[in-house]
């Protein structure tokens, strides 16, 4: 099919970060014309997490110039654009609420469709404008809000294969980081300390390990690291250093057997030659999960995608993607314009206990 280029506004303010873009696609991929994203960090390290109220606030003094700044940087006015696409779900409410009427109000002041996004979808499909990379693929989604493998068939065709049933793989490495008065955001505080450090020296658990599902669990070696830094009284840097290494190691071995695992499942119901894992979301960063999964590629002989790390994490260039695919697809019209917090992207998937009771996103 041939089709004559579209330009999207995507907005995304699903949590703590205020984004807008401008993406340009036709059938053969796409072209991000101008990516802004402020992260507001700094209004929440004081709290040593995200605090709801404070991000909505900060959404809504920002996102009007952040739209602002995304069109100039793409040299386009409203006018140009072909329909405007907003994350509305999941999240935050109060910060959903910003971008979502924000978008609806753009759409409905240019006379333009509005295309409501699900913030994992974006996630999802990020790998086909950075890579082109044709459907089906897996992903594995690690971030603060989600940690979850989806296989992904098409636009709208997610099937989740495993999420976490307690804490996300983000939140694991920031409550560690809480734990050892290491500061927030915690996974990169967390990396850097494990650099120096041992990763044998405390024997931590691997929570379902062995076991034949593919889901994840990271509370129990989270409570098992704060009664090993209990047992320890006081902390010294070597301490810090060992179990922040001790903890890193336990994630690498749970990821390596778990997404193996995945892809040995993948092997066996798809017959293709050179078959992918995406990786996407903020966990994407640390390096030696990404070593482990390249070598886990490597042995399954599966191509291993990671897009930049500033479309990795949250963006509005992924949110104007997904409309452009959607639009592409025919399947724009789907979802309705409300903001919704819960908004499972495989609506089959049966409820995992206690994952996702953040009701935040990835
Ligand atoms: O996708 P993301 O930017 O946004 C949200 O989930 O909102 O992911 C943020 C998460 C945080 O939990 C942060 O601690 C984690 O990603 N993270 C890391 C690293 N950098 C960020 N985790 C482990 N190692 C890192 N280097
Ligand atoms: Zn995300």
């Amino acid at each position: 099919m041939n089709l004559e280029p579209i330009t999207l506004l995507g907005i995304e303010t699903s949590c703590d970060e205020t984004a807008a873009a401008v993406v340009r696609a036709d059938s053969s991929g796409g072209k991000i014309l101008s990516n802004v994203v402020f992260s507001q960090i700094e209004e929440h390290a004081a709290f040593g997490g995200v605090v709801p109220e404070l991000a909505a606030r900060a959404h809504v003094s920002r996102l009007d110039q952040i739209i602002s700044k995304a069109l100039a940087e793409a040299q386009m006015d409203f006018n140009q654009l072909t329909a405007i696409a907003a994350t509305t779900g999941p999240g935050l409410i109060g910060s959903l609420i910003v971008g979502t009427m924000t978008g609806r109000t753009i759409a409905q002041a240019t006379d333009k469709p509005f295309i409501p996004i699900n913030h994992l979808e974006g996630h999802a499909l990020t790998a086909r404008l950075t890579h082109g990379l044709p459907f089906p693929f897996l992903l594995l989604l690690v971030s603060g809000g989600h940690t979850q493998i989806i296989l992904v068939e098409g636009v709208g065709k997610y099937t989740r294969w495993a999420s976490t049933i307690d804490d996300a793989l983000g939140e694991a490495f920031d409550k560690t980081a809480k734990l050892l008065g290491l500061p927030y955001p915690g996974g990169p505080s967390v990396e850097a300390a494990a650099k120096t450090g041992d990763p044998h020296r405390f024997s931590l658990p691997r929570p379902l390990r062995g076991e034949d599902r593919l889901d994840f669990s990271f509370s129990g070696l989270k409570s098992a690291l704060r009664k090993t830094a209990t047992e320890l009284e006081t902390l010294t840097d070597r301490d810090v250093a060992d179990l922040c290494a001790s903890f890193q190691h336990a994630v690498t071995q749970t990821l390596d057997e778990r997404v193996g695992r995945a892809l040995a499942q993948f092997r066996k119901t798809h017959d293709i030659a050179e078959p992918a894992l995406v990786v996407a979301g903020g966990v994407a960063a640390n390096l030696a999960i990404r070593n482990t999964l390249t070598e886990l590629c490597q042995t399954h002989n599966f191509k291993f995608v990671a897009p930049p790390m500033n479309l990795c994490t949250d963006n509005a260039a992924m949110i104007a993607w997904a409309g452009a695919e959607r639009i592409i697809a025919g399947l724009q019209n789907e979802h309705d314009g409300e903001p919704r917090p819960r908004w499972p992207l495989d609506a089959d998937a049966a409820p995992l206990f206690g994952a996702g009771k953040k009701g935040a996103k990835a």
